[in-house]
């Protein structure tokens, strides 16, 4: 079985990005062959800015393998597959443009003021390329992008109906088993509410935005509850199932204030990224490593699509 997934350089990640993606992307790999790949030419969409490109890229890369990314997965940049863009070309032309019109993240992008490019029309194109390309049979996504693997699906069966059976139809799975990780004022934890707390931020930012987390405001000796809490919720992610049991009689019983709450979840929180901080330290020392962890997946990942462009160029009379 083979499992895809593409993920956005889209910054500095945070523990929703961790627990919601990272996580369970890793674990992926423990059930089939695993690929990985950083979708930098569907960044360009949005982001027409080479320097900060080029980091964003370094950086999800470098963060990615700190946290445990093995080579058991092929991890690699979507720019190296040379055959990707041959590939989008000749599924642009067994798809129909009603198709993508109904597709809402493009709609999402406009109303959110993105200049409409062709790009941004013709990203789940790219997107259908980059899923049947490998003839992946598993694409986990977020509940965002479920429409844009229906496409893909949808194209290959155009693909596969005008050309003969080539292609092969690929499930998505939503990660809806993955819970939303609250940020600190309790919705969900997004870059565009300004709400995160950072994978790697500095220990005294990450302290205060911890100190900072919204709560409601009973007095320290009131009895409280724990499922109601975003730092409970928190705490949870990163402590052992006794350790949360005991914060929650904590917050039952009475006499244990917020703050001390917010203390407990700082030090289990820098306690669990503390073996990902050291490695990232010597990754960003020796970022020769992260290149060359990036150059393997991606040769092995061209070769499988090299051979799929192959059978189709020959498939379409090319
Ligand atoms: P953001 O909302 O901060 O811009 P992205 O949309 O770039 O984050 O999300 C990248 C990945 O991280 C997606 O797969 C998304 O499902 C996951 N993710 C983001 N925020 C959360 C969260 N609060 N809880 C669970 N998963 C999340
Ligand atoms: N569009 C996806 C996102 O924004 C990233 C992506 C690109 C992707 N190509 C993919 C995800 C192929 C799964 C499969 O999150």
């Amino acid at each position: 079985m083979r499992i895809l997934s593409g993920i956005q350089p889209s910054g500095t990640i945070h523990i929703g990005n961790y627990f919601g993606m990272m996580k369970p992307a890793m674990e992926l790999s423990k059930k089939g062959e695993a690929f990985l790949f950083i979708a930098d030419y569907h960044a360009l969409t949005v982001l027409p800015e080479p320097e900060k490109l080029r980091e964003r890229v370094r950086d999800v890369a470098v963060d990615f393998i700190a946290c445990g990314l093995t080579e058991e997965t092929l991890f690699f940049k979507q720019s190296d597959i040379l055959s990707i863009p041959e590939f989008t070309w000749i599924l642009s032309c067994v798809t129909p443009m009603g198709l993508l019109e109904r597709c809402h993240s493009y709609k999402d992008k406009l109303a959110h003021g993105f200049s409409p490019n062709h790009g941004l029309f013709a990203y789940p194109v790219l997107m259908a390329a980059d899923i049947l390309i490998y003839k992946s049979n598993i694409v986990p996504v977020g509940k965002d992008q479920k429409q844009h693997v229906e496409v893909a699906r949808d194209i290959a069966q155009r693909f596969n109906n005008k050309y003969g059976n080539i292609l092969v139809m690929p499930e998505s799975t939503i990660r809806d088993d993955v819970a939303i990780v609250p940020g600190t004022d309790g919705q969900k934890m997004s870059k565009t509410y300004g709400n995160t707390i950072e994978l790697f931020g500095n220990e005294k930012e990450i302290r205060k935005k911890i100190m900072g987390i919204v709560t409601d405001s009973k007095p320290l000796e009131a009895p409280k509850e724990p499922e109601k809490c975003p730092v409970f919720a928190l705490y949870k992610l990163f402590a052992s199932e006794s350790q949360a049991a005991a914060m929650a009689e904590n917050y039952r019983k009475g006499g244990y204030g917020y703050g001390h709450a917010k203390k407990e979840l700082f030090d289990v929180f820098w306690e669990y990224f503390r073996p990902f901080r050291t490695r990232r330290e010597e990754l960003l020392k020796d970022m020769g490593y992260v290149d060359s962890f990036l150059k393997k997946g991606a040769q092995k990942a061209g070769e499988v699509a090299g051979k799929t462009l192959k059978e189709v160029r020959e498939s379409v009379g090319l």
